[in-house]
């Protein structure tokens, strides 16, 4: 018996040692990023968000409901569209002539020219949303170009550093077009690991702002978490409001819903167009209050008061339990009830805001192509 004990307790041992030893291996991948030291440690410090060594939430979360997931994750809901989306391929002209145009780029990434400058919020092109391919969420749709076909991006925006949001291979290539890159405090480690420049990343905390070109670049509250090893909380998660001479846009990034929609509502009144999460929520509470459900993302919008929603964060990444189409079936239902403006445009489609939209149910009547594509995520 002893030597049974001595026996299955070395396997133990040389398990978790193995196991440690793997998980010390991938992290060494740079996509994992840096973590932040000396003046970045200090700058962290200095932000009355950073408490206990990890930034908080102004309005904490609820706890996780093991179960209420359980539950949710053992469902039969269909949460792969039954074919692809349609997708159109932008088209670019060499200068940004003024005006307000957007075009989503798919989940979270939105390509925004406003008041002759191109701004692009949480760039995405890769396959995958996580280094470990085995694990990794892939995209079910892919973006409407290749990176090597983006035109010059004046700047680039990123909510916080989960790797749906923060891609490296497309920081790294926007790097090389010049674009200047706005981001929480701490996300600047990352960036720093990949090798931009200090001069080329501009950090901000909830309430700052830089003047950039002619834009000024808010970087405005979010309720979510961050981290790109573990849940650790030491870079901030933000949304955020750039305003143009003649046009503002708000970017909600990840986020619950909180009162902090109100005060940024009330410090830019009149925003255009808000690009607002509506996807990726659970049952869950503890889930929701960090991952907001759709009828809390018109909410939203109704207290940042902008003129238009552009809801996204939906059918690219499957990242939570919800049928592929809820998020935008309730977003629309919710937005018919509040008698609010929306537009849901195609992947890559232009929209101009101030002209007439002509808005599509486009998902509705995807069909299921008659041979799969390869990589397009669409087989089960
Ligand atoms: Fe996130």
């Amino acid at each position: 018996m002893k030597k049974f004990l001595i026996g299955s307790f070395s396997v133990l041992i040389f398990i978790m040692t193995s196991l440690f030893f793997t998980v010390m291996i991938i992290f060494q991948d740079p996509e994992f990023g840096g973590n932040p030291k000396k003046e970045r440690k200090l700058l962290l410090n200095s932000s009355k968000n950073f408490k206990e060594d990890s930034f908080q939430n102004t309005v904490k979360k609820r706890n996780y409901d093991f179960w209420v997931n359980i539950r949710e994750m053992m469902g039969d809901q269909i949460r792969r569209p039954p074919g692809p989306f349609p997708l159109i391929k932008p088209k670019f002209d060499k200068t940004v002539s003024k005006g307000l145009r957007a075009i989503w780029f798919g989940h979270a990434s939105v390509l925004v020219e406003i008041d002759g400058y191109r701004v692009f919020f949480d760039p995405m092109l890769s396959e995958a949303a996580f280094p470990v391919n085995t694990i990794a969420p892939k995209r079910m749709n892919p973006p409407p170009m290749k990176l090597k076909e983006l035109p010059k991006i004046d700047a680039v925006i990123i909510s916080h550093d989960h790797f749906d949001h923060l891609d490296m291979k497309s920081v790294k290539h926007l790097d090389k077009l010049g674009a200047h890159f706005f981001v929480g405090l701490g996300v600047g480690a990352h960036l720093e690991k990949w090798k931009i420049k200090l001069s080329k990343i501009t950090e901000l905390d909830w309430g700052g702002k830089a003047r950039f070109k002619g834009l000024t670049i808010h970087c405005t509250e979010a309720r979510h978490y961050s981290g790109r090893k573990s849940m650790s909380n030491d870079s901030l998660w933000t949304s955020w409001v750039v305003k143009g001479p003649d046009h503002s846009v708000f970017h909600s990034g990840d986020t619950g819903f909180s009162p902090h929609f109100k005060k940024i509502g009330e410090r830019f009144p009149g925003i255009d167009l808000s690009l607002i999460k509506v996807g990726d929520y659970g049952m869950d509470l503890g889930w929701q209050d960090i991952h907001m459900i759709p009828e809390n993302s018109i909410r939203s919008h109704k207290h940042i008061g902008a003129k238009i929603m552009l809801p996204i964060h939906w059918g690219v990444f499957q990242l939570s339990y919800h049928p592929w189409n809820e998020p935008i079936e309730r977003t629309v239902a919710s937005a018919k009830k509040n008698n609010i403006k929306l537009i849901t445009p195609k992947i890559g489609e232009t929209i101009q805001i101030g002209k007439p939209i002509k808005n599509e149910f486009w998902w509705r009547s995807l069909k299921k192509p008659k041979t799969l594509p390869k990589d397009s995520g669409t087989k089960e």
